[in-house]
């Protein structure tokens, strides 16, 4: 099974709020793509039109899997888990009074999920240790940055082919940003996902980037090739960079 999300001239926003303008972004198989944009720029509406958790009003959004097409839009945030597409949701969103362990069994409701719980659970354990030692203590008292390994562990319960990960750096030390970007790239390798991350942070994502988009005011205004393309381009030096 090898998939390319696909997002075609998506519109979107919050009643009479337009947020999205036209957005076409796609991931193919095996990619690690980068979504960068700086606060408000429309990142996170755009994992939710993916997710279900807020419907586009025009455009579309697609798998492509194995030569047949499967359309995401109208599709419920479980529907969309089911499909095997996880997300790790910006702020991680645990659930705090539940323990790390309650958190992460309950990222493997999905059909698909449930009879690899044990090694998907060892496997997560493998990845994050911290996560072992602590797995009967509440989430909310985890750490900011144990808090984020809950989350992407959480994620990876779901034995998903595609990874959304919106803002993965939010409130983490640099140095704890660092270690995450590369455990997400190292995860990516082992179970050979397909990764599309949000970022603000330019010069962390680029580090895992296959290639990426810059959204600005809710519309994509630059598409790099590959992650030079990005690092090199004079336009987001200025306006994005601020340099
Ligand atoms: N539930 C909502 N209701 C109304 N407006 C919203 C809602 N969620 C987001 N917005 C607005 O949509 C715009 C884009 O927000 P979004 O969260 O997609 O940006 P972002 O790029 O993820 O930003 P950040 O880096 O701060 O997470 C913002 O102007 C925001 O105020
Ligand atoms: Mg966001």
């Amino acid at each position: 099974m090898a998939s390319r999300l696909v997002a075609s001239h998506v519109e979107a926003g919050y009643g009479s709020v337009r947020v999205l303008h036209d957005v076409s972004v796609n991931v193919n198989a095996g990619e690690t793509v980068v979504l960068l944009g700086s606060n408000g720029n429309g990142k996170s509406t755009l994992i939710k039109c993916i997710t279900g958790i807020v419907q586009p009003t025009s455009g579309e959004i697609y798998l492509e899997r194995d030569g047949a097409r499967i359309d995401l839009v109208g599709k419920s945030p479980q529907e969309v888990v089911d499909l095997g597409i996880a997300l790790v949701p910006e702020g991680r969103r645990l659930f705090p009074k539940l323990t790390v362990e309650e958190n992460l069994l309950l990222g493997a409701f999905r059909m698909g999920a449930r009879s690899k719980i044990d090694s998907n659970l060892a496997f997560v354990f493998e990845a994050f240790p911290p996560l072992r030692e602590r797995r009967n203590q509440l989430a909310g008292n985890m750490s900011g940055g144990e808090q984020q390994m809950v989350a992407v562990a959480r994620a990876l319960m779901s034995d998903p082919e595609i990874l959304l990960v919106d803002e993965p750096s939010v409130g983490l030390a640099p140095i704890l940003v660092s270690r995450m970007i590369a455990k997400i790239k190292e995860l990516k390798d082992q179970r050979h996902l397909t990764v599309l991350m949000a970022e603000q942070n330019f010069n962390q994502a680029i580090k895992i980037a296959d290639r990426g988009y810059i959204i600005v005011h809710g519309q994509i205004e630059f598409e790099g090739g590959s992650a030079a393309d990005l690092r090199d381009n004079d336009m987001i030096k200025q306006y994005y960079l601020g340099l």
